[in-house]
């Protein structure tokens, strides 16, 4: 992707996240050279890899394969051994209309996947097979607001603003939003986007990004590179 097309999706998520009333927390608004200056004092936002994350899935074509994410919170991964301390993490994501999240499982991290306004989330679901794939013969059975629901293999779950679904591991899903954008909230187990991300097809996970302008925030892809 482009820096510039990072940089102007940014902006519109920014936008659209304001636009129900919601506000992102203050490191959001730092620019690359105050995250410099603060290196010091952030180690919980670069370790936690906290912050802004747009992927194209690596396809180079966001508006059909892509997703907006902001982590802002994410527990430690010490913490699941030791069976206590910050076991969490939550995202704020915008599903754009038409938009897909390509078929993905996690082997450690539940989530719940919430509609918090904007058009109807859609999300096609599978269970595991005992090896990990895709299951294309059983049904799958996930609660939604506490209501079991169960889907033969590719069915698809439709999310209303306000509506949820929890996705144990294993959980084959692929979501896109329908009939106009949605703002999705995710509540999860710690995260770890690097390693926890099973896909049925090859897609890369962050996309490479082409330096065209200056970027106005940094992606948690950048802070290797830009923060060390
Ligand atoms: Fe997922």
């Amino acid at each position: 992707m482009k820096r510039s097309e990072v940089n102007r999706i940014l902006a519109e998520a920014d936008a659209f996240i304001r636009s129900f009333g919601y506000r992102l927390p203050p490191f959001a608004y730092w620019t690359p050279a105050e995250m410099k200056a603060r290196r010091g004092e952030i180690s919980g936002i670069v370790e936690a890899r906290l912050g802004w994350d747009i992927t194209d899935y690596g396809r180079g074509d966001f508006g059909g394969l892509g997703l907006f994410l902001f982590t802002l919170r994410n527990g430690n991964a010490a913490d699941l051994t030791r069976g206590k301390g910050m076991l969490y993490a939550e995202k704020a994501m915008i599903s754009r209309r038409d938009q897909l999240s390509p078929m993905h499982r996690h082997n450690i991290k539940a989530e719940d996947i919430i509609n918090r306004g904007g058009g109807t989330l859609a999300l096609k679901l599978y269970a595991s097979a005992p090896d990990g794939s895709i299951d294309k013969e059983a049904p799958v059975v996930v609660p939604t607001d506490g209501v079991m629901c169960r889907f033969e293999p590719g069915g698809i779950l439709r999310l209303s603003p306000g509506e949820s679904v929890t996705l144990m591991p294993g959980v084959w899903h692929a979501f896109w939003a329908e009939d106009a954008d949605v703002f999705i909230g995710e509540v999860s187990t710690v995260n770890d986007d690097v390693t926890d991300n099973v896909f049925a097809e090859p897609v890369s996970r962050f996309s490479k990004i082409e330096e065209d302008e200056e970027p106005t925030h940094l992606l948690v892809s950048d802070y290797e590179r830009w923060l060390g």
